[in-house]
C-alpha cells in the first residue's frame, strides 16, 4: 500500500495522530510522512495543525561516547593489569581528566601512592559501561532515563534537547481511505465524448510558483555597456564598428601622431601579432602624409624630425585603445565629398601588456566618444563632458591638464565622489591635433573633440566588486551573473556612481 493510503487507514481508526508518531510506527523518515501529508491536504482528505515537541538527542560528544564508550570506561580499559603511573595514564588517554574522576567515584580504579609517584590500578575485574548503553538507547529513539540521570548527561554535555516540528493530523472534509485519481488535463477527447461531465478534476493551485525560466543572463559588463550605449544614443551619437581587435600600428599609433619611438609602442606595453606579422594594405596617399608630418612636419607643425619607417607602421598588434577605430572613422569621414558634422561612440575591447593585479587585466573595455564639427574647441569639450557625465550621475567635474600625443589640449577628467568624499579620475579627453586631422584631409576649420574611459571600473563599483578577477575570467561566479540585478545608473538624483579610468 502506498504511504498516502497507509496514513488514511491509520487515521480512520484514530481521530488525531502526530506525524512523528506515524514516522515511528511506520518506520519511515519523518520528512517523507510530511510530504505525503501535504499531498493529502491538497486533496482536503486530511487537515493538519503544526505541533512542536521536544526530544533528547546526542551531542557530538555523546555520539562519540555511544560509539567508543564513556570517558571513564576508556580510561579504565587503558589501565594495564600491573597498573600505570598516573602521569603517564593522563597523557595517553583522551578526556583523561573527566574519565579519571568518574572512574574513581565509580570505584573502578584506585590510586597507590606508596612507591613515590602515584600508580593507578584497576580496582574491579570488569565494568559495565551504562553511560554508553544509555546513549545507544537514546540514539535508537528509546528514552527511559530517569530525570536525574538525563540531567547528569545533559550537564556532561552528552545530551541536548532539540525541538522538532511536526503536524497533528485529523480527517478532512474529503476524507476516505482510498485516493481517487483526479484528472489533471482536459483533453479534446473528453470534450468530444462528453466524458468531462463525469470526471473529477484536480483543482488548480494558483499559489504554485512557476518554474524559473531557463534563459541566459547578461554579464554585468554587458548591462553597464547597454546603459552607456543608451546615454550616447540619447545624445545623438552613432556607434562605430569596433569588430577588429587586430589592428596595424599605423592606425593604432601613427595615424594618431604617436611617434615610432614612443614607449607605448614597446612590446612591454603592447601585444604584437606574430602571424600575420604585418599589414600591407594602407591608403598610400594618406600614409605618405602621415610619414611626412612625423618626419618633417607640416600644417604649421615641426613634426618630430625622425626617420619614419613603414616597417614599424606595418606591425600588427592587438589594439591598445579604441581611438584606433576613431582614427579610421575620421579618415573615412574626410573622404566624404562634403564634410558633415558627426558624433561617434564606441564601447569595446582593448588590450595592453599590463602587470595583472586586482584592478588590471591585459584586456578591458573602453568607452569612447568623438565629435567632429566646424569650430569646436575646449569649451565645447567641457560642455559635452559635463552633459555626458551628468547623465552618469556626476554633477561636479574638474579638469587637469594632461598629455596625449594626439590631443592638444588634453584633460584628465575628475569627478567628486560623494560616497568617498574625494575627487577621483574618471576619464581622459582632448582636442585632436591638426597633425592628426589635416593629413586625413579634413577641412582646416573642422575640429574633433574626444574622450575615453574604461567600462570595468564603473561596473565593479556599481556591482560592489573589488577584484577584477571576480568580474572577468575563470574565477567568475556564474551565480553572481545570475543573481545581479539590471544596471540602472542613477541619472536623476546625481548620487555619485564612482567611475574611474584605468
Ligand atoms: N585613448 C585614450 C586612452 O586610451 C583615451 C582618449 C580618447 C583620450 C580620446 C583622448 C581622446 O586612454
Amino acid at each position: 500500500m502506498e504511504l498516502n493510503e497507509r496514513i488514511l487507514h491509520y487515521l480512520e481508526k484514530s481521530d488525531k495522530v502526530d506525524t512523528l508518531k506515524l514516522a515511528s510506527e511506520f518506520g519511515e523518515d519523518h520528512q517523507k510522512i510530511v510530504g505525503a501529508v501535504k499531498s493529502l491536504e491538497a486533496l482536503e482528505m486530511v487537515v493538519s495543525e503544526t505541533a512542536k515537541s521536544t526530544k533528547w538527542d546526542l551531542t557530538e560528544e555523546g555520539l562519540l561516547v555511544a560509539e567508543k564508550g564513556s570517558h571513564e570506561a576508556v580510561l579504565y580499559r587503558g589501565v594495564p593489569e600491573n597498573g600505570i603511573a598516573q602521569a603517564e595514564l593522563m597523557k595517553i588517554i583522551p578526556n583523561a581528566k573527566v574519565g579519571f574522576s568518574k572512574a574513581m567515584s565509580s570505584g573502578w580504579i584506585s590510586i597507590d601512592k606508596s612507591g613515590g609517584a602515584p600508580l593507578v590500578k584497576r580496582k574491579v575485574d570488569s565494568i559495565t559501561d551504562t553511560v554508553q548503553d544509555h546513549l545507544n538507547e537514546i540514539k535508537k529513539g528509546i528514552d527511559n532515563l530517569p530525570d536525574n540521570v538525563r540531567n547528569d548527561y545533559k550537564k556532561r554535555k552528552l545530551l541536548q534537547e532539540i525541538t522538532i516540528k511536526s503536524f497533528l493530523l485529523s480527517k478532512g472534509p474529503q476524507f476516505a481511505t482510498s485516493i481517487k485519481k483526479l484528472e489533471t488535463d482536459l483533453t479534446s477527447e473528453m470534450l468530444l465524448t462528453g466524458l468531462w461531465k463525469e470526471l473529477e478534476f484536480k483543482p488548480y493551485n494558483f499559489d504554485a510558483l512557476g518554474q524559473p525560466p531557463e534563459c541566459g543572463h547578461l554579464h554585468p559588463l554587458l548591462k553597464v555597456r547597454s546603459e552607456f550605449r543608451e546615454i550616447f544614443l540619447e545624445m545623438g551619437f552613432s556607434e562605430m564598428p569596433t569588430n577588429n581587435y587586430v589592428e596595424s600600428s599605423f592606425w593604432n599609433f601613427d595615424a594618431l601622431f604617436q611617434p615610432q619611438q614612443h614607449p607605448a609602442r614597446d612590446a612591454h606595453d603592447t601585444f604584437f601579432i606574430l602571424s600575420p606579422e604585418k599589414s600591407t594594405e594602407f591608403p598610400m596617399e594618406y600614409l605618405e602624409k602621415v610619414k611626412k608630418v612625423h618626419s618633417e612636419g607640416g600644417y604649421g607643425s615641426q613634426g618630430y624630425r625622425y626617420d619614419w619607417k613603414i616597417e614599424e607602421a606595418q606591425k600588427n598588434l592587438l589594439r591598445t585603445h579604441t581611438t584606433a577605430v576613431s582614427a579610421r572613422m575620421l579618415y573615412k569621414l574626410a573622404q566624404q565629398e562634403e564634410f558633415t558634422p558627426q558624433k561617434y561612440f564606441s564601447i569595446d575591447k582593448v588590450f595592453r601588456n599590463e602587470t595583472l593585479d586586482a584592478t588590471h587585466l591585459a584586456e578591458f573595455h573602453q568607452v569612447e566618444g568623438v565629435m567632429a564639427e566646424r569650430g569646436l574647441g575646449l569649451a565645447d569639450l567641457i560642455g559635452v563632458l559635463d552633459a555626458f557625465f551628468q547623465r552618469l550621475g556626476f554633477r561636479r567635474l574638474q579638469f587637469k591638464p594632461a598629455y596625449n600625443p594626439y590631443t592638444e589640449p588634453s584633460m584628465e577628467i575628475f569627478a567628486f565622489h560623494e560616497g568617498l568624499g574625494k575627487w577621483i579620475e574618471i576619464g581622459n579627453s582632448g582636442v585632436f591635433r591638426p597633425e592628426m586631422l589635416l593629413p586625413m584631409g579634413l577641412p582646416e576649420d573642422v575640429n574633433v573633440i574626444a574622450w575615453g574611459l574604461s567600462l570595468e571600473r564603473p561596473t565593479m563599483i556599481k556591482y560592489g566588486l573589488n577584484n577584477i578577477r571576480d568580474l572577468v575570467g575563470p574565477r567568475v561566479d556564474l551565480q553572481m551573473v545570475y543573481n545581479n540585478p539590471i544596471c540602472r545608473l542613477d541619472k536623476r538624483s546625481f548620487k555619485c556612481n564612482m567611475i574611474s579610468v584605468r
